[in-house]
């Protein structure tokens, strides 16, 4: 078999993780005579101009793009990380919490330190613990090294001592091992060895594997050996690439046509309770919660919103939709009778799955919404429904919302089946209407490219105020966090009501004002608040799904299909994901990967 080099296959990885940071990267190997180390500060095409990175020969190598947590983003702060006698380099995602302890301690045996990172403790703990011998101290070193550590870490090491080793651990971090044919590969996520295998280990916290060209061993906390399942992932290279697409948001929102189709699935047929093999709900258990939680980060939040309104209606539970964040520290009522919903893209995001694990130890019963396979909280949930929207790579979250959305309304129609506390005749309405949804986003995602003349009239303002009501609202607030992360206009977004109370200091002349107008009951409120800024000057571009509403007073109107509130955001949101997209575009900006964010936080 032909030994690969590794310099292109590591620059490919990182350029297919670079959406989970972006401020500096670099690169490891074993060569003959030692460890290679070649890295920088900025983005990963910047090392591929590198001196020495296409002569790299070992078969053995590390590679990590940063999103800075301790320490600007510079040279000295990238990783890898070495040790100071350069047997031992380092990757490391993650947080170490007590880095400043353990650096003093380090000084106090002599060692120095030449970044302001908390990662360049590892490599040297670990050279601390390191007795030369045979790959059992190798991997000794590593775990005492971990056994030191707080914080969360997903870590590879690599050992001058061990050419053809590798040594990797993870705490609260994602990580994911790739088997191939005489080859294996490691990631935090699968898109970046997705075209080398579909076949992956997933490993636990604090377990260890060493891993060589062609074997993985596994270890256990205490470093017993231990046998890991291999999974296949059914993900193809092809839906984590652009596929002829510019960038991959927009690659990303006219997908979700197919990925609402995709999170359906064959829940629903004609004739039959909707089915969740997934879950287990009885009438009795339904009925017996005295509160739902939708607990989340973000975008996932907004859908969380839009999910609640679903919910609360249908099964007639009090739900409530809570920031992750707060939730974890603010010691909510939660007991055995809540049900806790923790809705996550990525199925990494810190807070989430913290405020998951406070639940569950208050008793809850808790269940993981997740876009992917074996993620972390996948694993710490008592249940787990998978939206399948397929890989979201762009930082800026588009359909995995929308699937996020369509899995909730599935889940309310299930559970008010379950309770049989709501006439069929409707519910049923409700699924035609959702099975109806991907041609009406289709018909959503032509009539939304007109707005791209709208976008070059505002990409230079400062300030874009969205409005809305009930549901509207839910919409308003995530077209305006689209417009902000990736564009850079300041943005907020209220409740038509609201906007009296204060904000409506800021209107004045010129000012763009997004008004989402779907929900019947409310639309004619949400116009009269319009009606208040257009007074002050303000310039509005209308969302709308009634064909019958007069809007001879708005500037810009785009009217969409009409479908139930429910249901709406999926097909409202589409035309503020490509305004926001065609702003950030007029502006000349990198829509995939925005300044300072990274796609998983998986930091607190
Ligand atoms: C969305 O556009 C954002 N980049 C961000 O708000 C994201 O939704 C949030 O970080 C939560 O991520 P998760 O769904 O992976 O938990």
């Amino acid at each position: 078999m032909v030994l690969r080099k590794p310099g292109p296959i590591l620059v490919n990885g990182l350029i297919r993780l670079e959406y989970r940071g972006y401020d500096s990267a670099g690169i490891s190997t074993i060569e003959k005579n030692g460890i290679s180390l070649i890295k920088d500060k900025g983005r990963v095409k910047n090392l591929e101009s590198q001196a020495g990175l296409k002569e790299l020969e070992g078969t053995i190598g590390i590679a990590h793009t940063r999103w800075a947590t301790h320490g600007k983003p510079s040279k000295e702060n990238s990783h890898p990380h070495m040790d100071n006698s350069k047997t031992f380099s380092v990757v490391h995602n993650g947080i170490i919490e007590n880095f400043e302890a353990l650096r003093e301690r380090l000084k106090g045996y002599g060692y120095k330190f030449y970044s302001d990172t908390d990662t360049e403790t590892i490599p040297n703990l670990i050279h601390h613990y390191y007795k030369k011998g045979g790959i059992e101290n190798f991997l000794k070193a590593v775990h005492d090294a971990c056994m030191d550590l707080k914080g969360s870490f997903a870590i590879e090491v690599i050992c001058s001592d061990f050419p053809d080793n590798m040594i990797v651990v993870r705490k609260d971090s994602p990580l994911v091992i790739g088997k191939a044919e005489g080859e294996n590969y490691l990631s935090s996520d699968i898109p970046a060895i997705l075209s080398f295998t579909r076949n992956f280990y997933l490993l636990n916290d604090y377990e260890f594997a060493v891993l060589s060209r062609d074997n993985i061993d596994f270890y256990s906390k205490d470093l017993e050996p231990i046998e890991k399942e291999v999974q296949a992932i059914e993900w193809n290279a092809v839906g984590a690439d652009k596929n002829g697409y510019e960038d991959y948001m927009l690659k990303e929102i006219y997908e979700q046509a197919t990925s609402t189709r995709e999170t359906v699935g064959a829940r629903f047929q004609t004739g039959k309770q909707t089915s969740f093999d997934e879950l287990n709900f009885t009438k009795e258990y339904l009925s017996s919660l005295n509160r739902i939680y939708i607990v989340a980060c973000g975008t996932a939040m907004h859908a969380g919103l839009a999910g609640k309104i679903a919910i609360e209606k249908l099964s007639k539970i009090p739900t409530e939709v809570d920031i992750a964040s707060e939730f974890r520290y603010r010691d909510p009522l939660v007991d055995e009778k809540t049900l806790c919903i923790f809705l996550t893209q990525s199925g990494e995001t810190a807070d989430t799955i913290a405020a998951l694990k406070l639940s569950k130890e208050k008793g809850a019963k808790t269940l993981a919404i997740s876009n992917v396979i074996g993620s972390s909280i996948t694993r710490e949930a008592d249940l787990t429904i998978y939206t399948h929207a397929g890989p979201e790579i762009a930082v800026a979250s588009t359909k995995a919302y929308t699937s996020q959305v369509v899995l909730m309304n599935v889940l309310a129609i299930y559970m008010a089946e379950v309770l049989e506390n709501n006439d069929q005749k409707y519910l049923d309405s409700l699924k035609q209407d959702i099975l109806d949804l991907p041609e009406k986003v289709e018909e959503t995602l032509k009539v939304s490219e007109s707005l791209k003349g709208f976008a070059r009239q505002v990409f230079q303002e400062k300030d874009v105020f969205y409005l809305g009501r009930g549901v509207d609202y839910a919409i308003a607030t995530e077209g305006c966090l689209k417009l902000k992360e990736i564009s850079y206009i300041h943005s907020e977004s209220y409740a038509g009501g609201e906007l009296k109370h204060g904000t409506i200091a800021l209107i004045e002349k010129g000012i763009t004002v997004v008004g989402v107008l779907t929900d019947k009951e409310l639309i004619k409120k949400t116009v009269s608040n319009l009606q208040e800024v257009i007074t002050r000057g303000a310039k509005t571009l209308i969302i709308t799904s009634d064909k019958d509403l007069d809007t001879s007073s708005f500037d810009v109107v785009l009217t969409i299909p009409e479908t139930n509130s429910f249901i709406s955001p999926v097909i409202s949101v589409i035309p503020l994901q490509l305004f926001a997209y065609y702003v950030a575009k007029e502006k000349g900006l990198d829509v995939d990967k925005p300044r300072n964010l990274a796609k998983s936080v998986t930091v607190e």
